[in-house]
Formats: C-alpha cells, structure tokens, sequence
C-alpha cells in the first residue's frame, strides 16, 4: 500500500472521474427517493494542492488548473455546474488550494436522507477521511478494505444509488480482482450504479476488463475514455476510463458533449483523443 492519491489529486484522471461522478450524483438527486454511495477505496476525502506531495508532482497544474483558468465552450460548461459548485464550496471552506476527492462530492451532494459508505484501508489517508467527513451522521467512513466493504454493503437498504470503484491499481492482479468484485456485487444488487474506474497503460488490460463484464453477461455499460497525449518523455498516465454499468439515462448524451471538450482542454500533446461509447445488451 505505496498508493497515495495526494501526488495525482486533481490531474487530468481525477478531473474525468469527478465531473462523471457529480453528473451521476445530480441525476440521483432528480428523484426524491434517497440514494447511497459506497465509495470502495476513498483515499483522504479532501486534497491540498498546495502539499508538498501536490507540488513534487505538480500533476494538478495539466487537470483541475486547466478548467480554472476559463469555462469550456458552451453546453459542455454547464453540465461542468454541480461539480465547480462543489469544488468552490471545498475552496471557500478550507482555502484556494483544497481538492474535494469522490466522498466530499458525495457529501456535498447529499440530501437528509442520502448516506455514504466510505472505505478506506490505509491508516493515515484514512484518519484524513474521518476528519474530511466529520460528525456527518450520513456519512460512514470504514477502515476496512474496499472489496470486503463491497459484499457487505450491497445491495443498500435504499436500493438506489452507485459504487464508485477506484482502486491504486499497484498489484499486478488489481484488473482481474477488480473484475470479479464488481461481477460478484452486481450479482447481488443489478440495479445499482457502477462506476469502475482504471488507468490505460496497456489497451489489453482495459479491453480485458470489459470483455470480463460482458462474458457475465452485464449489458447497459457506458465506455467513456480520455487520452491526453502525454509525450513518452515526460512518464505517467496518458489515458484514463470510466466504465458506468447502468448509466442514468442522460449520462451518455453528457458524456458525448464533455468528453470532446475534457480532452481538447486537458490534452498535453497534439492528439488528444476519446472514447464515449454506449455498450447495450442487445449490441
Ligand atoms: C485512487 S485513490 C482514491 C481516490 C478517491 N476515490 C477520489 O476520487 O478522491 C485509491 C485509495 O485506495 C486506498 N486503498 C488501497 N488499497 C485499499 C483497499 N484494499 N481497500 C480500501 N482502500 C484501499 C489507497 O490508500 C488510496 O487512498
């Protein structure tokens, strides 16, 4: 457990990751019924982009820093509204440089009745995340692994409402562990919201995962991908995706208008590129 999400708040990846998590969260409070979010590996719940981890990286500066600078061309901004909101709520509260990780958008989303699961294993990311979320009694922030957070949780009391799986992806069987947890939850709870996100360092792992869901035979997926053409030179990710199993209905026309603009704003090469693709069980 090396993995600490402080160097890679706010990059390119993240901001991908946040934007589709508070469209999914706004699409969930269209509807008066509660949701919960269980939030399998949720790292420190709030980042400071003024760290010294935030600085030795500087990855921030290609990702959230890019969208601060100005809006994004017309109907892209706007479904941009709940998660600047909330990105403004973290700033006004704890200083200019605070990043809202997925579990203070979801608390900043929430409504009375709205509950989040939170789990994280590693010792201090996790006291982070306690002091991040507070007294909120809506909100449970675990010390427990993610995957056994997982089939404890599902499917919720609400039956509404995602899991949002975000692991570090250190082990070399992190893909396959991840395939199977989400098969095995899905199993138990079809009807909830998935969001499974990964790196793409290597196009067979991120094909593979996908391939592994359809042969369980879970259709209604939404692929959605950027690459921002990092140059070699410079190492680290270049591509990153999302893949949303039972996507709220909107999502993918959303998607198809913000991924064309995230990429152009976020690229770092000459060729960005993305992937907005709706996968059905009927092909
Ligand atoms: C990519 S970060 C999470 C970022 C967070 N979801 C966000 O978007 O703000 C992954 C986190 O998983 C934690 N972690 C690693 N192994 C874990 C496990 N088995 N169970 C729960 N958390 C774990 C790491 O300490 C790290 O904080």
């Amino acid at each position: 457990m090396n993995y600490r999400h402080g160097f890679h708040a706010g990059n390119f990846a993240d901001v991908l990751k946040h934007v589709i998590l508070t469209r999914i969260l706004a699409h969930l409070n269209a509807k008066d019924a509660p949701w919960r979010v269980i939030d399998t590996h949720a790292g420190a719940g709030r980042y400071d982009l003024g760290s010294e981890e935030a600085l030795r990286t500087h990855e921030w500066k290609d990702g959230v820093a890019r969208l601060d600078r100005s809006p994004l061309p017309g109907p892209a901004e706007a479904l941009l509204q709940p998660w600047r909101e909330a990105l403004s709520g973290a700033r006004a509260r704890h200083g200019a440089d605070a990043y809202p990780g997925s579990p203070w958008l979801c608390r900043h989303a929430m409504r009375a009745d709205d509950r989040l699961i939170a789990a994280e294993l590693h010792p201090q990311t996790y006291k982070k995340l306690a002091a991040a979320l507070g007294r909120d009694t809506r909100c449970k922030a675990l010390a427990i692994d993610g995957w056994h957070a997982l089939r404890g949780n599902v499917p919720p009391r609400e039956r509404r409402g995602l899991v949002l799986i975000d692991p570090p992806f250190e082990q070399h069987d992190e893909f396959a562990v991840l395939a199977a947890e989400f098969v095995a939850a899905h199993r138990k709870w079809p009807t909830g919201i998935y969001a499974l996100w990964h790196p793409i360092k290597d196009r067979r792992a991120a094909d593979g995962l996908l391939a592994a869901i359809s042969a369980a035979g879970i259709g209604r997926l939404l692929r959605l991908e950027i690459d921002v053409d990092r140059p070699e030179a410079a190492g680290g990710l270049s591509a990153t995706g999302l893949i949303v199993v039972n996507p709220p209905w909107r999502l993918a026309q959303e998607a198809a208008l913000l991924l064309p603009a995230l990429s152009e704003r976020l690229a770092q090469g000459p060729r960005p590129r993305y992937t907005c693709e709706p996968i059905r069980p009927d092909g």
